[in-house]
């Protein structure tokens, strides 16, 4: 017999990672992750889990089926529920009002829907998804168009974790963020909630606010995140054209404590399911509440981020003689960063694209990625291959391209590589990953972000 009940709504990149940690650290709950995709779930209960992360195969082998869960049955398992946490997918609406910005709710007002239907007695139901500012009073008003006059009370508790470092950012989080109403039935509601992560984070990195600061904060958090990464982008252009050094300039602006050091480094931009959509949504309700001048503020966010990613493609056409068709050219990672499985949004799939107009024929290397890889290129079926050994890509290639930073990627055997590949031979690197003076002096022509180029032509 467990004391609480936990069940969870969603379980992706979200869902599966934070309620394996919960349950680690809670042994005396239930929780129970339940999806609609019943391959995803499959995956859960085996050895192959569905999504990468460092650290969480160990922690799902040892507490699934002691009080953690993976099943099928969403209907079923809700009534038995104290609290659900639903992290169901938010993304950007493809179709009719607010289309390209605003988020698509369809998942949660349907999760809303399921949890109303099969409950019959009181529930706090936890937004960890990330959604629009003020969703908690629509959802509300879902949930209390019931007759059955059920109680529900709702709850922000957003979820910070970066992919790569799930386990990490959960087991010590910068801070758990709860926000719940004022009144006693959403302060009781409040506590459950912290009682939870009490059970191993300090008390003092639990923040509690209102809903809607709650809400808002996650969206805000992400928008500047972003924002600094297109801040030090759209500086790496002018290091470009002055000479001066990206990495040099990071360092002197963020060893400023004021500023710091963290997320300044330039690159191909940012990727990943979050960012964008997220932004793209800031936007969307700015402009709702009539504030026209904020959203163009966050729009150059992402404008500077594609801008950084047509540039870098640009440039390699550019140095290797104005053409690239019918040019092998190896791609080193295609993952939206390191030690993550995960392609949403990733920079490398611009970058391909980019390529892959210009006709030429690439050789897609990812220690994790290439069946997001071959998806997310499929109208180009025939102009690449995927590779699982970068040896075997980079051969009678014309150029490496550095798209994820993964750190397998600096130990490889360059020379090696640089015997077998067409010359003169490039590597263009979008991360800035390399040992670059290593590359130049065993022959490469090196092109880097921000950074002048060690150029044998
Ligand atoms: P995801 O697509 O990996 O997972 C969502 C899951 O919800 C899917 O498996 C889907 O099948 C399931 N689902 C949808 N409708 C359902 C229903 N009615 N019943 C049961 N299951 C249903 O998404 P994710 O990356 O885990 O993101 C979830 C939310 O968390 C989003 O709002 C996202 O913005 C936010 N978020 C994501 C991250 C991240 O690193 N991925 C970090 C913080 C916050
Ligand atoms: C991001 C946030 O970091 C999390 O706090 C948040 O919970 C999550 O979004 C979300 O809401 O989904 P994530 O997208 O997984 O996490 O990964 P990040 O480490 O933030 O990287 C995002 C992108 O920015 C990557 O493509 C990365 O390569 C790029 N980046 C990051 C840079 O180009 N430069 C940097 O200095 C940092």
């Amino acid at each position: 017999m467990f004391k609480k009940n936990i069940l969870c709504i969603g379980a992706g990149y979200v869902g599966g990672p934070t309620m394996a940690v919960i349950a680690r650290h809670c042994p005396e709950y239930q929780v129970v992750v339940v999806d609609i995709n019943h391959d995803r779930i499959m995956r859960w209960n085996s050895d192959n889990l569905p999504i990468f992360e460092p650290g969480l195969d160990e922690i799902v082998s040892a507490v699934r089926g002691r009080n953690l869960f993976f099943r099928t049955d969403v209907d079923e398992q809700i009534d038995g529920a104290d609290i659900i946490f639903v992290s169901v997918n938010t993304p950007t609406k493809t179709f009719g009002l607010g289309a390209g910005k605003a988020a698509d709710l369809q998942f949660w007002e349907i999760t809303a829907r399921q949890i109303l239907k099969n409950s019959s007695k009181p529930k706090i139901v936890v937004e960890k998804s990330t959604l629009p500012v003020r969703t908690a009073a629509a959802i509300g008003r879902i949930l209390d168009s019931n007759e059955k006059k059920i109680h529900f009370e709702i709850v922000s508790n957003p979820e910070f974790l970066a992919e790569g470092s799930a386990i990490r950012d959960l087991e010590t989080p910068d801070r758990v963020l709860i926000g719940a109403r004022e009144t006693d039935s959403g302060q009781a509601a409040l506590k459950e909630v912290v009682d939870i992560y009490k059970h191993w984070v300090p008390e003092e990195k639990i923040l509690t606010s209102s809903v809607w600061s709650s809400e808002l904060s996650k969206l805000v958090a992400n928008a500047f995140l972003a924002q600094r990464v297109s801040s030090i982008n759209s500086i790496s252009a002018l290091c470009e054209k002055t000479n001066a050094d990206i990495e040099e300039v990071a360092k002197a602006v963020g060893m400023d404590s004021r500023i710091g050091p963290k997320f300044l480094k330039a690159g191909l931009g940012f990727g990943g399911s979050c960012f964008k959509k997220d932004i793209l949504n800031l936007t969307y309700i700015a402009e709702n509440y009539g504030l026209s001048e904020v959203a163009r503020y966050w729009e150059q966010v992402l404008e500077i981020n594609s801008y950084q990613q047509r540039r870098f493609v640009d440039i390699i056409i550019k140095q290797m003689f104005n053409t690239i068709v019918g040019k092998k050219i190896a791609i080193f990672g295609f993952a939206f960063k390191a030690d993550t499985g995960d392609t949403r949004e990733s920079p490398a799939i611009n970058v391909c694209r980019g390529l892959l107009d210009e006709k030429a024929q690439l050789a897609i290397h990812d220690p994790k990625a290439l069946d997001g890889a071959a998806k997310d290129l499929e109208e180009y079926a025939g102009q690449f291959i995927l590779e699982s050994d970068p040896y075997s890509a980079a051969s009678k290639a014309h150029a490496i391209v550095i798209a994820t930073d993964w750190s397998q990627f600096v130990s490889l055997d360059y020379a090696r590589i640089f015997e077998t590949m067409e010359k003169p031979a490039f590597i263009f690197d979008g991360r800035n990953l390399l040992d670059h003076r290593k590359l130049y002096q065993i022959g490469f022509s090196v092109h880097r972000i921000g950074r002048p180029p060690l150029s044998k032509l």
